[in-house]
């Protein structure tokens, strides 16, 4: 018997595996999975978010869309969940906008409830109008989005439109945007190899 976090995660991997990347149409395989014996924090943890007031009417979006049974295993799992932002993101470094208008909630990697050094995957919430400004990482990583309305970026090009389903794949280093449209933006993510999240460079 799976519990909520467990299934969640099964069936998250499972959208992943059944899409392919919206622009280039590739897939992608699930990585096996790189056990860790002690949990690393990468991770600012807080119990209350701003965005986190979009939560619900993230979920009822979701819940009226192509992945309605993954909106519908999430609520579920979110007592089992710890909401999070990137301790490298500072009013240095991004927008207030950015701290106020976004969290992750981890469910396999180094400081999340299911411990291990890879994959590493959550559920990330956008607020409303809100710009996850260009960044990159070692690690390739997939999002699967839930909600509808959101746009893309790559290699800081165009925006362009996604949609609830929608697969998006990002290579080792390839600068990355996202923005949520007049509602919140709910995807699931996921990193296909070992990185520290800190080393996001934004
Ligand atoms: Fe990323």
């Amino acid at each position: 018997m799976l519990s909520p976090l467990e299934n969640l995660i099964e069936l998250s991997w499972r959208a992943v595996l059944a899409r392919q990347d919206c622009r280039s149409g590739r897939s992608v395989s699930r990585p096996p999975v790189e056990p860790l014996s002690v949990g690393r924090l990468e991770s600012r943890f807080a119990e209350e978010f701003p965005v986190l007031e979009y939560l619900d009417a993230a979920l009822d979006l979701a819940s009226n869309c192509e992945l309605s049974d993954l909106a519908s295993a999430l609520c579920p799992a979110l007592d089992q969940v710890r909401w999070s932002q990137n301790p490298g993101y500072t009013e240095a470094n991004v927008s207030r906008s950015l701290l106020d208008g976004y969290a992750y909630a981890g469910l396999s990697g180094p400081d999340c409830p299911l411990l291990c050094e890879v994959p590493r995957c959550g559920y990330v919430l956008l607020a409303p109008g809100v710009t996850y400004q260009d960044h990159n990482h070692e690690p390739r990583e997939v999002y699967l989005v839930l909600t509808p309305g959101a746009q893309w970026c790559l290699d800081s090009g165009e925006w362009f439109d996604v949609h609830a389903g929608d697969l998006i794949l990002h290579q080792p280093w390839q600068m990355h945007a996202m923005r949520a449209g007049d509602q919140p933006l709910l995807a699931f993510a996921a990193w296909l190899e070992s990185g520290d999240r800190k080393a996001i460079q934004i």
